[in-house]
């Protein structure tokens, strides 16, 4: 048996057709445009904006968006090519699938729960620490046992991935609309804080935009960047580099156009509207990411910022109360769409795979009646539930970004072995400047994963090979492609 062995695009599509395994088609690229930013503004632009700028970047902080940007643009024009020319859920799985095999595809399919599944609960933490800090405003202290930064149980943490879960089994179309709502809030939020924040901008703040670099000898061990140990440079704070290691950090408010993919089985027209959605919701939200920071360090003194909520707390600070409460309930609305979403990618992902027998393909019924993979869609729920509400996370996002950066280094590999393989295939969109851009995108991603703690690889290790045990254990004896591609149940 072969653990190379690959699928074929056609028996991809295929499997898509069978009735108890078909997902209902109901979305336009404006409902995946608004998906794509629905998951991706989120915890990156209202924290570690601040905590960037004050620690890593300074005024610069806005370069360091830019950066994270290109690097996920180039990965985004690879996603585009695979996702118009394989529109089946399960988005790189599928694509490795298609390109590397059946071993390489289950590697990635369990390396993107780090950046859903996990990500979901990490940000469903944050969640709530922005409600209790809401609920403080209006007078209302939520106990320390189920809010407070150790709680024992986090339970506006489970209660809104709860919820969400209930979203998620009721319908993609209805998922869509919350979506929509939600979408529309947190972006007027962002609105508000770029025009009104204009007002209070000092251009004194701006100088110097890129501060002296500063050395910074107390991040060393397990927490110093993998790039600082194995060329044994010293770490420094600001400057140019500063800004570099600052869009590793930031690369987190960016994850989630690639999650635009996963519901490549609902969209009504996807080789059309796809790349329309990922490439569009990126761009919005790069406009949107770098006017909030450049506006953001211009109302305060960089050194200043506050670390936990950065935008609204710049308002405080010009003694806008009144915004910094408006800036928080945008905040809870904006984490509210990212959990979701993420919840949404995990559930077509683990969906494509039990469909191809790596794990239990009686998890991938859908449900005829909401046309959702309703029993998968539960169990994540409670899984993210369980994690959000026991483990204590926060240390958790560097690994979410590493997860998400090995998935964009395999796309992009793919697409150059997909042209090569099959140059037949119609491919709707297709990325300028092959081989040049994907190996532009690997190299990016990879310089970006070097600038991440040595102890986020040693995790991320470690979860790949309890990954690659559970294969042979269960998924190399029961995958279909193995057993020659039998008929589906
Ligand atoms: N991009 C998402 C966020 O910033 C994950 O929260």
């Amino acid at each position: 048996m072969d653990i190379f062995r690959t699928k074929s695009v056609e028996q991809s599509i295929r499997d898509t057709e069978a009735p108890e395994h078909r997902l209902r088609k109901q979305l336009t690229a404006i409902d995946l445009t608004v998906f794509g930013i629905g998951v991706i503004v989120g915890t990156g632009i209202f924290v570690l904006t601040g905590q960037v700028a004050k620690l890593t970047a300074g005024p610069a902080v806005a370069l360091s968006f830019v950066v994270a940007a290109v690097v996920c643009g180039l990965a985004a024009l690879c996603y585009a090519e695979f996702a118009s020319t394989i529109p089946v859920a399960g988005s790189a799985y599928t694509f490795s699938f298609a390109t590397l095999g059946e071993f390489p595809a289950w590697v990635i399919g369990w390396d993107l729960m780090l950046e859903m599944a996990l990500a979901a609960a990490v940000v469903a933490v944050g969640w709530s620490g922005y409600f209790a800090s809401l609920m403080e405003s209006i007078g209302v202290s939520l106990p320390a046992w189920m809010a407070g930064e150790t709680p024992v149980v986090n339970i506006p943490a489970m209660v809104v991935v709860a919820v969400l879960t209930v979203v998620l089994m009721a319908g993609i179309k209805l998922s869509s609309r919350v979506n929509l709502v939600i979408v529309i809030i947190k972006v007027a939020v962002i609105l508000l804080v770029i025009v009104a924040g204009l007002f209070f901008v000092k251009t004194a703040n701006y100088t110097p935009f890129i501060p002296e670099p500063v050395p910074t000898p107390a991040v060393e061990g397990l927490k110093a960047p993998l790039i600082q140990v194995i060329f044994g440079i010293t770490p420094v704070s600001f400057g140019v580099i500063g800004i570099f290691s600052a869009a590793a950090i930031v690369f987190f408010a960016f994850i989630g156009f690639d999650i635009v993919a996963t519901a490549a089985e609902e969209t009504v027209k996807p080789q059309r509207d796809l790349p329309r959605g990922i490439i569009g919701s990126l761009v919005i939200c790069t406009v949107l990411y770098v006017a909030v920071s450049l506006v953001v360090v211009g109302m305060q003194p960089y050194s200043e910022l506050s670390v936990k909520a950065p935008l609204a707390d710049a308002f405080t600070a010009v003694g806008q109360n009144w915004a910094a409460t408006l800036i928080s309930i945008g905040a809870i609305a904006g984490l509210t769409t990212v959990v979701m979403i993420l919840m949404l990618g995990q559930s077509r992902v683990l969906f494509a795979m039990c469909r191809d027998g790596l794990l239990p393909r009686g998890l991938a019924k859908v449900s005829p009646r909401y046309g959702t993979p309703a029993r998968l869609t539960l169990i994540i729920g409670v899984v993210s539930m369980l994690l959000a509400g026991f483990i204590p996370l926060g240390a958790l996002a560097e690994l979410v970004n590493i997860g998400t950066l090995f998935a964009f280094v395999v796309v992009s590999v793919g697409v150059i072995i997909l042209r090569r393989t099959r140059p037949d295939l119609p491919r709707a969109f297709r990325t300028p400047m092959v081989p040049l851009l994907p190996i532009l995108s690997v190299l990016a991603c990879l310089y970006l994963m070097l600038n991440l703690p040595v102890e986020t690889w040693l995790r991320f290790v470690i979860w790949m090979i309890i990954g690659a045990v559970l294969y042979f254990a269960y998924g190399y004896r029961h995958s279909r492609a193995q057993r020659a591609i039998e008929p589906l149940d």
